[in-house]
């Protein structure tokens, strides 16, 4: 997820903004730039690698200012913007950093998300005169906002851009004519406002500010900003003025790293709807259709394939049983899977039409490794599908597709797992277009249904803790769980099960609901919550008979379903609903009341579920 700063007032603003930068950090990135506005005159650096390297530029760029007539970045800025990016138009190079500016270099802006008509508008700029320097969608912004300056103030031109730009992204924009202002606009991206005393902040999160202040305005969607020492003014896109109150954040300094969860992975839970976002947004932009294309995955891997093998561990490995499902269903492929440690010692036999997909979120679980290696030895092609650029599995693999959820701090892996999975949807929409086994009209409803995800997992979290963390509370004495479900529900039981054992040490186990009759069933008494993943999908009868069959032992039915579905309620003890999507999709929602009840069920029995017993986040030795 890219970052965004900005800042104005009194203090020097460069190392306010590579500061607020790094606390944006663990939202990953691939390049960063400042620009800083002085004296009528803007200075930028940007840099592509880490922050270490933007502040060795900042510091060449200074050296060099010092020993030229013109002083560069070395003047004494105080108003500037600055921002971390992860390529998504545009390969990861120096002209392609944020922020980008106009041909004449007095407009320069910083930008999260996607301009969807870039292409449009880049071409009318274009030929108006824009000189383009990068490969961006972004730089569409700066050129817009400078043209429409030609008749205007800066907040005028950001509202008129505003009205031409069509996508989700949110943006600060900083001209040369108007010192102490930036100009910010949000369309469904975050962006939120830092007050000072005679100082403003404007990030894409708090992260960035809180070290500074903590009383907060919140731009809503559809909201412009603009931001000056002395104050800050709030309208909508048609310049109606909107009073916005402050909110003043009760955070210790610890609950602010975790951007006021009382954990990493109770925050973690709460990115969900921003990692999804940002993992399927750029792939989603063409109606009919997902793009892979992407700077590290030749598409021409996906062609002549005539089975797909699916490696990895743990979580990794229940996101791939989602992606089965997926690409089963949508691009008629017939898919296998196996845990990476069992794969690799059953001397594995592969074959050249064979894609092996090694879905690893930290990329160096040394199984997952070994397996893909031993694939690729064996002459299968090997796609990784890993969160961490540079990792080993990126480079034993012919190709990546990138899930974006950001770094992931807590040991339980939750916002990895939901871009996995929605990473393994989008390939079995471009695998069932490639083969031409689904019609454009189904696939466009899928890529709508794909693209509303961020938004439903936004629903679904609204309002969700209280009912879940009752649940939670009412079980947490409780020796052990069951989770059943089938199709895609049995792999959301396995990851529910998996997330409960590992964060509040009791045992569970999960099964396929139809498998339950053959053995579990002996386990269940009048003691047992057994969770039940019901969600509608065509098998969905069938999971309420092995629901009954629960019930007949007296056990405690604890029911996640869909929204507005009535069948659940005679059957369950308890109904824990999720939104209605496509009912592929919906496993993606499915686990996220699971992964909140593991949470809150830990948290109960007084556990640390940041850094459970026995566990590392990356498991490197074998
Ligand atoms: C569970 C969890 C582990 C990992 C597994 C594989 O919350 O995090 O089960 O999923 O160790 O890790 P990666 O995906 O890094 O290969």
């Amino acid at each position: 997820m890219c970052g965004i700063v900005g800042y104005v007032g009194q203090r020097a603003v460069q190392e306010i903004l590579v500061a607020g930068l790094e606390k944006l950090e663990y939202r990953g990135y691939d390049s960063a730039g400042v620009s800083v506005l002085a004296d009528g005159e803007i200075a930028s650096v940007r840099a592509v690698g880490n922050l270490s390297k933007l502040r060795a530029a900042i510091d060449t760029s200074v050296a060099e200012a010092d020993a030229a007539p013109v002083a560069t970045i070395t003047r004494p800025a105080t108003t500037g913007i600055g921002h971390t990016r992860w390529a998504t138009h545009g390969r990861v190079t120096e002209s392609n950093a944020h922020p980008h500016f106009d041909t004449s270099d007095r407009v320069h802006v910083v930008v999260n998300g996607i301009v969807e008509n870039y292409l449009v508008l880049k071409e009318r700029l274009h030929d108006m005169g824009a000189d383009f320097t990068s490969e961006t969608d972004a730089e569409v912004i700066a050129h817009l906002v400078s043209h429409h300056m030609a008749r205007g103030s800066l907040v005028e031109a950001v509202r008129a851009a505003y009205a031409e730009l069509e996508g989700h992204y949110a943006f600060v924009a900083m001209s040369a004519d108007e010192p102490d202002t930036l100009v910010g606009a949000r369309k469904e991206c975050p962006l939120v406002v830092g007050r000072g005393d005679g100082e403003q902040f404007l990030a894409s999160a708090i992260d960035a500010f809180h070290a500074y202040t903590l009383d907060v305005q919140f731009v809503q969607d559809g909201e412009l900003v603009v931001v000056r020492p002395g104050g800050v003014e709030f309208m909508d896109a048609e310049g109606t003025p909107i009073q916005r109150e402050i909110t003043t954040l009760d955070w210790s300094a610890s609950t602010a790293e975790k951007g006021g969860y009382e954990t990493f992975m109770l925050k973690e839970i709460h990115d969900q709807a921003d990692a999804v976002a940002e993992t399927v947004g750029y792939r989603t932009l063409r109606a009919d259709g997902v793009d892979l294309g992407e700077l590290e995955l030749d598409e021409s891997l996906l062609d002549g394939i005539d089975r797909v093998l699916i490696l990895a561990a743990g979580t990794s490995f229940h996101a791939g049983l989602i992606g089965r499902y997926a690409i089963e269903e949508w691009a008629r492929i017939p898919v296998e899977m196996d845990i990476a440690s069992e794969w690799r010692y059953r001397n594995p036999i592969v074959s050249e039409r064979e894609l092996v997909i090694g879905i690893t979120q930290s990329g160096e679980t040394a199984d997952t490794l070994a397996a893909m290696r031993l694939a690729r030895e064996r002459g299968a092609k090997v796609l990784a599908c890993t969160n961490v650029r540079g990792s080993s599995a990126t480079r034993e693999c012919d190709g990546v597709l990138y899930t974006r959820a950001g770094q992931e701090v807590s040991v339980a892996a939750t916002k990895t797992f939901v871009c996995q999975v929605a990473t393994m949807y989008l390939l079995a929409l471009r695998l069932g277009e490639l083969r031409g086994t689904m019609g454009r009209a189904r696939r466009t409803e899928l890529v709508a249904e794909v693209k509303h995800l961020p938004s439903r997992i936004s629903e679904l979290l609204e309002g969700l803790d209280a009912p879940v963390k009752a649940a939670a509370e009412r079980h947490a004495d409780s020796s052990f769980f069951l989770y059943l479900g089938r199709h895609v529900g049995r792999a959301v039981a396995l990851e529910g099960a998996l997330k409960l054992k590992e964060i509040s040490y009791i045992a569970t186990d999960a099964y396929a609901g139809g498998e339950m009759k053959h053995g579990p069933i002996a386990l269940l008494d009048e003691s047992t919550p057994v969770v039940c993943v019901a969600t509608d999908m065509p098998i969905l009868d069938k999971m309420i008979s092995n629901i009954q069959e629960v019930r007949a032992r007296g056990a405690h039915v604890i029911a996640i379903a869909t929204v507005g579905d009535t069948r659940l309620d005679d059957v369950a003890d308890e109904v824990i609903s999720i939104p209605r999507t496509d009912w592929m999709l919906q496993a993606l929602l499915a686990v996220i009341p699971l992964q909140l009840f593991a949470y809150y069920v830990a948290r109960k029995r007084g556990l640390n579920v940041d850094q459970p017993r026995n566990l590392a986040k990356t498991v490197t030795v074998e």
